[in-house]
């Protein structure tokens, strides 16, 4: 058996490079030995991506992309097909775990300087790979059609009409109607099936290419490349297979347990993954008392209403709104810190990388709640923490008292 085994391994490999790419990118792709509990996240992205591609199949099979049976056809998938309720279930808790793993996978680079130099294009590749799955995230929550559903989308494609002068085709552009309607919730269902699935899947790839190029960093923020032994390999990595598919499969079986028990006990998580008024069928004659997005765009839809409106329009808020987003794509020209690793930064550095994390949450929370005065007034000091963090860290970063980095990876 083996050797038949080896005899087609053999046969493939005459014709195709099978052994080199895993020798390349595996067995003999050198990683940091020291990654930490941080590292564990661009694995279970990849384990997330394909949790939802395949779920995301199994749901089109039953799914009707029509304005009359969108939402009666997700009933359905939850009351008679069989296993239909927890492929649903896995599909929407995925979309969240997307972003809780994703957003700690950014914040892990934030912590160990990962974007900066030879990481730009990395880090760059990453940030259209997150603006990628917000508009997929933001596409499929229209197909359930339900109030928020509806809302949801008519409140945020109008915001593209406050743009000057283009703003209202720009819209229609989008909607493909003067509402939002049967035609919208094709063309989303068309962009958040095939379309968006296939960039996301192309860039994906992308980054991980730029990344074997380049090497992993590491919580030391040292570069292993720069010691290497006799045979040319770093003195401080470790072959990724087995050492990391091991530890990786460690990771994704406690993340899977974590994710199995959202879907089994919580798969609502409190209206937080999956909100009540989107179990009342789309209304377009009543508006929903109060409508907030999913979680993950609350902090940015907190800034667009912290801004006032100017002569009545809200492309103020709009635009703070899009400069939060595509902030994160010049952290490495603005950080001019000695060390890459918040292991050897100064306390300057710590604290507004602190108050960073404090200002985001917050404003996560304030975005889910009414627009009160108070709200408000809180929300536009933590969008002015926001963005004091990028525009003043060219300043604070150079003038942190950073500890001297070391040449090696410290821990063992
Ligand atoms: C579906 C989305 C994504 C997938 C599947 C993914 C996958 C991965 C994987 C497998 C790694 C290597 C393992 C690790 O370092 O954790 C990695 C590293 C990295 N990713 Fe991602 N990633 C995604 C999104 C992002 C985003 C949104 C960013 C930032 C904007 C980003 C920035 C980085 C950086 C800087 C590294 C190198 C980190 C280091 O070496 O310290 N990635 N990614």
């Amino acid at each position: 058996m083996m050797n038949l085994l080896t005899k087609l391994i053999g046969w493939i490999d005459a014709r195709f490079p099978l052994i080199s790419t895993w020798k390349a990118h595996a067995s003999e792709y050198y990683a940091p030995k020291n990654f930490n509990f941080w590292y564990f996240f661009g694995s279970l992205a990849l384990l997330v991506l394909v949790i939802q591609i395949v779920s995301g199949i199994f749901l089109t099979m039953n799914y009707k992309p029509d304005a009359l049976f969108a939402f009666a056809s997700v009933e359905y998938i939850m009351r008679d097909v069989q296993w239909g309720w927890i492929l649903r279930y896995i599909h929407s808790t995925g979309a969240s775990m997307f972003f809780v793993v994703i957003y700690l996978h950014m914040f892990r680079g934030m912590m160990y300087g990962s974007y900066r130099q030879p990481r730009e294009l990395l880090w760059i590749i990453g940030m259209i790979i997150y603006l990628a799955l917000m508009a997929e995230a933001f596409m499929g929550y229209l197909l359930p059609w339900g109030q928020m559903s509806f809302w949801g989308a008519q409140v945020i494609v109008n915001l593209f009409s406050s743009v000057p002068f283009i703003g209202h085709d720009l819209a229609i552009l989008i909607r493909g109607d003067f509402v939002v309607s049967d035609v919208t919730l094709n063309r989303f269902f068309a962009l958040h099936v095939v379309a968006i699935p296939l960039v996301l899947v192309l860039i994906i790839v992308a980054h991980l290419v730029a990344l074997h190029e380049v090497g992993s960093n590491n919580p030391d923020g040292v570069e292993i490349k720069k010691h290497k032994d006799a045979n040319g390999h770093p003195l401080d990595g470790i072959p990724f297979h087995p050492y990391y598919t091991v530890k990786d499969g460690v990771g994704a079986v406690v993340f899977l347990m974590i994710f199995a028990a959202i879907i089994f006990f919580s798969p609502e998580m409190g209206g937080y993954f999956l909100e009540d008024n989107n179990f009342v069928p789309a209304n377009p004659m009543k508006t929903p008392e109060h409508i907030a997005p999913v979680w993950y765009f609350t902090p940015y839809y907190a800034i667009l209403r912290a801004v006032p409106p100017m002569f009545g329009s809200q492309f103020p808020g709009v635009v703070a709104m899009g400069i939060a987003t595509v902030a994160f794509f010049f952290l490495p020209w603005l950080d001019r810190g000695k060390v890459k690793s918040i292991r050897y930064r100064g306390t300057i550095y710590k604290s507004f990388l602190a108050a960073f994390v404090v200002s985001f949450v917050g404003l996560g929370y304030l975005g889910l709640m009414p627009a009160t005065p108070t709200y408000t007034l809180i929300s536009r000091i933590l969008s002015v923490v926001y963005f004091a963090f990028f525009i003043l860290m060219p300043w604070y970063t150079r003038i942190d008292k950073c500890k001297p980095e070391p040449e090696r990876v410290t821990s063992k």
